[in-house]
């Protein structure tokens, strides 16, 4: 295990990153970003209430040494904090290892609370432990206002074993769900920030059914050949912000599901994994509705795609107002994609007669590379068709030097300046109109 604290603060380095790119485009990321020097914990210490109590968890018999269960103590430090009138501080000691089985942070709590977890925390690495226990789960915060996890400390989800029994590594195994590493359910006013996140067992960090998030300079990374193993997973919540963290593993860096709106996604890097997506949606004939999206700076290498939005057919509801900026793509397998025909399953999906909406989807200066020929894929449904597409300032070419091309089904929409490879879009007139709708439409996100 590697005692290594790490003071994880990439976000000034992401903010020069366009200005790298542009400068050495075959940049290593992995290596680059490895060895960031320590920087000071943004906002850690400024403006604490001077009544802030501090509990930590060592003097509550959390034993830190990575191999007794310090679930209970951690779970009744919880609760005294919980039911505190003043705001407290939840510490997890740098240079110990806490081990959580299966955790419930359970709200409401009556005042603020923060968890600063300077050292590490890990999970049983085998999954027997999570026998007679919800299976999903693993870190579960739900019900809660007002929290704040911090500290430049580590969450570890000893994946490993849950990745080898997976019918996705070897289909001869049965298919088990696997826990979400970190979870908030219903959660308002949530800060994560300044925290790494690694081997997840199945997703790393889910937001489900939140209202106001900020994420910030997170390090979320597993193996690229770890299944499913989503970097950051959106659903049901409103006005999240993702800023200036480092995503890589094996699925979706990020991924936006039904019922979430404003949502802003700033100064990524991602890769190795499936890119930034919306979706799937509307699968099992579901209704989802996806609207107000902002990605807008990111870096995206070697992944499978880069910015896309899946759909299964047969779904109800729309994708609306999206807009991807400022991205710049390395090695990436199909850097723009929209599907509506996904089928992520064993049995191929039938063409059905109804679709989740795509529309109002603009992609602006999304420039680099791709790894395969198809640079620009919108596969739209031929009952729902994609309208108020808009693409502006692209520039894709392949990894390997041969030409790049756009394929096109059913899809409408306008271009402006510079495109390449030739878009292949059906014109509409509309154009300045939407753009400008668009635009309006997903910039004053900001809830806080
Ligand atoms: C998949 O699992 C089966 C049964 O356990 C085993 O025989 C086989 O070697 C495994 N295949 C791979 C690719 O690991
Ligand atoms: C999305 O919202 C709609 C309407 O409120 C609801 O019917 C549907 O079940 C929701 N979908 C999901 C996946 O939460
Ligand atoms: C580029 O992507 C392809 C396909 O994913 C992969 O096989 C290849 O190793 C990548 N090249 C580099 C230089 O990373
Ligand atoms: C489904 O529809 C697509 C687009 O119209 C078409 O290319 C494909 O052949 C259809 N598949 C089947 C099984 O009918
Ligand atoms: C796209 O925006 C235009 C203009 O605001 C609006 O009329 C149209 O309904 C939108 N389309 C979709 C699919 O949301």
């Amino acid at each position: 295990m590697r005692r290594r604290r790490s003071r994880f603060s990439p976000g000034p380095f992401i903010l020069h990153v366009g200005v790298l790119l542009f400068v050495c485009s075959n940049i290593v990321l992995a290596e680059r970003f490895d060895s960031l020097p320590r920087l000071p914990r943004p906002g850690s210490t400024a403006r604490r209430p001077k009544s802030r109590i501090v509990l930590s968890v060592d003097d509550h018999g959390a034993r830190g040494d990575g191999i007794g269960d310090d679930t209970a103590a951690v779970g009744n430090v919880w609760k005294l904090a919980c039911s505190l009138s003043a705001p407290a501080r939840i510490l997890l000691s740098a240079q110990k290892t806490y081990l959580f089985r299966s955790i419930d942070f359970a709200g409401p709590c009556r005042s603020k609370i923060t968890i600063e977890i300077a050292g590490s925390v890990v999970a049983p690495k085998d999954p027997e432990a999570w026998e007679g226990l919800n299976p999903h789960r693993w870190i579960y915060f739900h019900g809660v206002k007002h929290l704040t996890l911090e500290g430049g400390g580590k969450i570890n989800g000893m994946g490993q074993e849950w990745w080898r029994r997976s019918c996705k590594t070897n289909a001869t195994n049965p298919c088990h769900p696997a826990p979400t590493a970190v979870i908030f359910h219903r959660c308002k006013d949530l800060i994560v920030r300044n925290l790494r996140v690694i081997n997840g067992q199945q997703m790393h960090v889910a937001f489900t059914n939140c209202l106001r998030v900020r994420a910030s300079n997170l390090g979320v990374i597993a193996p690229a050949a770890s299944p499913n193993t989503d970097g950051i997973h959106i659903s049901a919540s409103r006005g999240v912000q993702i800023e200036d963290c480092i995503i890589r593993t094996g699925d979706d860096c990020i991924s936006i599901v039904s019922n979430s709106s404003r949502i802003t996604v700033r100064d990524i890097i991602c890769g190795p994994g499936h890119g930034i997506s919306i979706g799937s949606l509307g699968k099992s004939k579901s209704w989802a509705e996806v609207h107000d999206v902002l990605v807008n700076g990111a870096l995206v290498s070697n992944t499978d795609n880069g910015l896309r939005i899946k759909t299964w057919q047969g779904g109800g509801g729309s994708v609306t107002n999206v807009i991807f900026q400022n991205v710049w793509m390395e090695n990436v397998s199909h850097p723009i994609i929209i599907d509506q025909y996904y089928c992520d399953s064993f049995e191929p999906c039938p063409n059905q007669t109804s679709a989740v909406q795509v529309g109002n989807i603009s992609f602006m200066g999304i420039k680099g590379t791709s790894a395969t020929e198809k640079a620009m894929i919108f596969a739209c449904s031929d009952d729902a068709p994609c309208e108020g597409l808009y693409l502006e300032d692209i520039h894709l070419v392949s990894h390997t030097g041969g030409t790049t091309r756009s394929s096109c089904w059913q899809a409408h929409g306008s271009v402006s300046g510079r495109v390449y490879p030739p878009p292949c879009l059906s014109f509409e007139d509309r154009d300045s109109f939407i753009k400008q709708k668009t635009q309006s439409g997903s910039e004053n996100f900001h809830s806080f």
